[in-house]
């Protein structure tokens, strides 16, 4: 099994004189003012779940937007600090937007256009110039301050998501053969029938062909990309190697499944800490129910929130024997408020738990709990720990590391897993999870039921199953095999 410490080892033996560096628009770490105070947090998210772990076993230097309101007041006269701030491993080198820029660059080019685009959950793309241009020069000032840590020496740059789309480009074309770049997407690619409506599709494709290695999470988003590379620009497909040749140069086309620090959580979860924090939010959220269910979601369109509180309506409505023994506590940060289709969710989610908790309510009881409040991450990790039941339900998700890390909580091999096919993760724990179209409330209704009444051993052998895939397919896997793929050594499991 991939470790912490294998990853450390393949990188020290294999990366040799090459810097390591990571970019990504979501820094690790963000500084705020808080009280009179300046506190730190480390961000939500996909990425930086998966990648701060990495760079803690193998140090480096990671570029990403500082958004914090006291991040300028927390670097160097280079804008940079060590990470962890508690416990310092790599390094954060922070580059700086103006509004405009993150106004662009941010919601407008990345979350506007691209998000909605890649994946289906029919919420329309907005395409605008100023958006483009503003994230054009982003992409630039990313590739500047890279070029400018590099120097003559050689690097390895792990370049983020979709937010960077431009940057392998601006790269490789500062005259850089001291660069290697592999681009991991962590969002789904979509079909090219969708993809066409993009208005700087051609611009997009360059920019990512530019890459050495560019990674999806499934084999399915691979495809999806090839076929959109055929019909959009010219360039070559090598079906053998599963590459695209483009003016000469040639891109890896590869699947890796993400996964999570498995062992980490796993200990974590064991801790005093957590049982601490779990008879605290007992205490604080009243939580004393039978049956406690568990979604954990930054607030967004793609994540399929307004689907399941009519799922837990609906079976309320069917199985009313539950109420008064069952709760549902949705976790979400805020997230993209800027954007009208983030406003618009937001405000459809409280008037459906407002609706929902009116309708079934009875004796002081609520089904629904919308913990509103920022919780630590070992507050999460309580919180997993405290649900018998874990509902994952995007409309489309790239791979969802919700449903991986709940399963590695779960060190005594109890809790299911209500699981959206949708979901990127759904691939490798379809069997063992019960698995839900979050469109069809009456099944998914019916799914919660049967998740609530599985028999304690059948549910304990699916439990077992899970954690021997999650464990197996941890983070430190999926690094050593992006690395191995693109610095050609042999991977050995
Ligand atoms: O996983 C997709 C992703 O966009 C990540 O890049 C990011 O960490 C996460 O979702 C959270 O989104 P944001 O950084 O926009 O809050």
């Amino acid at each position: 099994m991939w470790t912490k410490g294998s990853l450390k080892k393949a990188i020290e033996e294999q990366l040799g004189e090459y810097l390591l560096i990571v970019a990504s628009n979501r820094e690790p770490y963000i500084h705020m003012h808080k009280k009179g105070k300046i506190i730190f947090q480390r961000s939500a998210g996909g990425v930086v779940t998966a990648l701060d772990p990495v760079m803690k076993a193998c140090s480096g230097l990671w570029i990403a937007h500082g958004s914090g309101d006291a991040d300028k007041k927390t670097v160097d006269k280079h804008d940079r600090l060590q990470v962890p701030p508690d416990d310092p491993k790599y390094t954060l080198h922070r580059i700086w937007l103006t509004k405009e820029e993150e106004d662009g660059y941010y919601y407008g080019f990345s979350n506007e256009a691209l998000w909605p685009l890649s994946h289906i959950s029919y919420t329309r793309p907005h395409f605008e110039e100023t958006d483009w241009k503003m994230y054009e020069k982003v992409n630039r000032k990313f590739a500047d301050a890279i070029l400018k840590e590099v120097g003559d020496r050689k690097a390895f740059v792990w370049i983020q998501d979709y937010h960077m789309a431009l940057l392998p480009k601006f790269l490789k074309e500062a005259g850089c053969n001291n660069i290697i770049t592999a681009h991991f997407w962590h969002i789904p690619w979509p079909n090219p029938e969708v993809f066409r409506i993009c208005p700087k599709k051609k611009e997009i494709l360059e920019g990512l062909l530019a890459n050495d290695l560019l990674g999806f999470h499934i084999r399915y988003h691979c495809e999806n990309f090839i076929a959109t590379v055929e019909k959009e620009i010219e360039a070559r497909v090598d079906r053998e190697r599963f590459s695209i040749i483009k003016g000469g140069h040639e891109t890896l086309i590869r699947a890796f499944p993400i996964g999570v620090d498995y062992e980490y959580v796993a200990e974590l979860s064991e801790s005093k800490e957590i049982k601490e924090d779990m008879q605290g939010l007992k205490e604080e959220f009243l939580i004393n129910h039978d049956f406690v269910m568990l979604g954990l979601d930054r607030i967004d369109y793609t994540k399929g929130i307004p689907e399941r509180l009519r799922a837990i309506d609906r079976f309320l409505e069917k199985y009313p024997e539950y109420k008064g023994k069952f709760v549902f506590i949705q976790m979400g940060r805020l997230s993209r408020i800027h954007i009208p289709a983030y406003k618009d969710l937001n405000d459809e989610i409280n008037a459906l738990v407002e609706e929902i908790n009116w309708k079934h309510s009875q004796e002081g009881w609520q089904p629904i709990l919308f913990v509103r409040r920022h919780l630590s991450y070992p507050e999460v990790i309580a919180f997993y720990k405290l649900a018998n039941i874990c509902i994952v339900s995007p409309l489309h998700d790239g791979m969802n590391l919700v449903a991986k890390e709940y399963v590695a909580t779960r060190t005594d091999n109890t809790g299911v897993l209500v699981l959206s096919q949708f979901t990127g993760s759904a691939r490798e724990l379809q069997h063992e999870a019960i698995m839900i179209n979050p469109y069809d409330t009456e099944d998914c209704a019916d799914r919660i039921k049967e998740a609530i009444s599985m028999d304690k051993a059948e549910a304990k052998r699916r439990m077992q199953k899970m954690r021997e895939q999650v464990s197996r397919n941890n983070i430190y896997r999926w690094a050593g095999k992006i690395l191995a793929e693109l610095l050609r050594f042999e991977f050995k499991e």
